[in-house]
């Protein structure tokens, strides 16, 4: 049975005072880059006591040392699960898909080597409809996407986020923007209402478990043309900002491009990148070299 307070300022019973409140959310903020506010007390709360209950721990204490020393970091893991906010749909923010095949990649295509690959990040892709939305816009929309070789790598700190991407499984309510022609095309319809990705693109997309504020997670990327990096820095604070904007820099090949989401503006961040205008939308370019 877990220990409760309760917490003065609403009169609710709490699991932790206001400083363990701070220390978690300062511990949680150097392992994964996520700031929470005061105001956010009840949503992390609430969370910490399923993993609580979960884990048998008898209080918040018991249940931080867990976390922090055990040698594995499944537990960890499992917090960091339960944490993220991993709201996502089918062609979200879709100018900048159409960016993408009308504007990015046709200027990638004007200076890259032929026969060399093209490689797209998408970080973070939560449940996948990202990279999935990515892999049929260049399919159904992108003229020369017979004569390229297009890598297209999806990324997330979740693992059971990412298990779900790989599996491809979505209900209506990701779905809702995707047209009856395109699910005849790209889905299977399964028995209880829902859909599967194709076992194609599937398999065409490379999924892997990445912290972007983790330098060994993040090394293994270089020489990438194009980072979506879409609703990710809304959750961290401007430190946490800019030094992943730097480390895309590190990632990207000279010229290539970021795409972040309409309320994330790289000018408050940094100005390594140079904004480039195109028809669609503003997106952001590494400078050639
Ligand atoms: C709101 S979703 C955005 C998904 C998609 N990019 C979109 O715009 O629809 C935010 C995702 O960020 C992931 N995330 C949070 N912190 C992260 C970190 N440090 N490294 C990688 N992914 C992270 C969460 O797990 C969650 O799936």
């Amino acid at each position: 049975m877990v220990a409760l307070t309760t917490n003065p300022a609403k009169g609710l019973p709490s699991v932790m005072t206001d400083e363990e409140f701070a220390k978690f959310c300062e511990f949680f903020y150097r392992k994964t880059g996520i700031q929470y506010q005061d105001g956010k007390k009840y949503y992390v709360e609430r969370r910490i006591v399923d993993r609580i209950e979960k884990t048998g721990s008898e209080s918040f204490r018991d249940y931080f040392t867990l976390v922090r020393f055990q040698a594995d970091g499944e537990e960890l893991q499992f917090l960091v699960n339960a944490m993220t906010v991993n709201e996502t749909y089918f062609f979200r923010e879709d100018y900048q898909f159409d960016a993408l095949v009308g504007s990015i990649l046709p200027a990638i295509a004007r200076t890259k080597q032929k026969g060399a690959p093209i490689r797209i990040w998408s970080v973070p892709c939560s449940s996948g409809e990202e990279p999935y939305s990515i892999a049929i816009n260049i399919l159904e929309h992108w003229d020369q996407s017979d004569t390229w070789d297009i890598e297209i790598h999806a990324s997330d700190i979740d693992s059971k986020i990412l298990g779900e991407a790989r599996a491809g499984i979505y209900s209506e309510r990701s779905l809702s923007r995707v047209s009856d022609q395109l699910r005849a095309r790209y889905f299977l319809p399964k028995l209880n209402g829902t859909f599967q990705i194709c076992d194609e693109l599937r398999q065409s997309i490379d999924f892997s478990l990445v912290n972007v504020v983790d330098p060994l997670h993040t090394k293994r990327f270089r020489g990438l043309d194009v980072i979506f990096c879409r609703n990710l820095l809304i959750y961290f604070d401007d430190v946490g900002r800019r030094e992943t904007v730097e480390m895309f820099y590190e990632t990207l090949a000279p010229g290539g491009f970021v795409c972040l989401g309409h309320s994330e503006s790289m000018s408050r961040m940094s100005s390594i990148f140079l904004p480039r205008k195109f028809k669609e939308t503003i997106v952001y370019q590494k400078p050639a070299e």
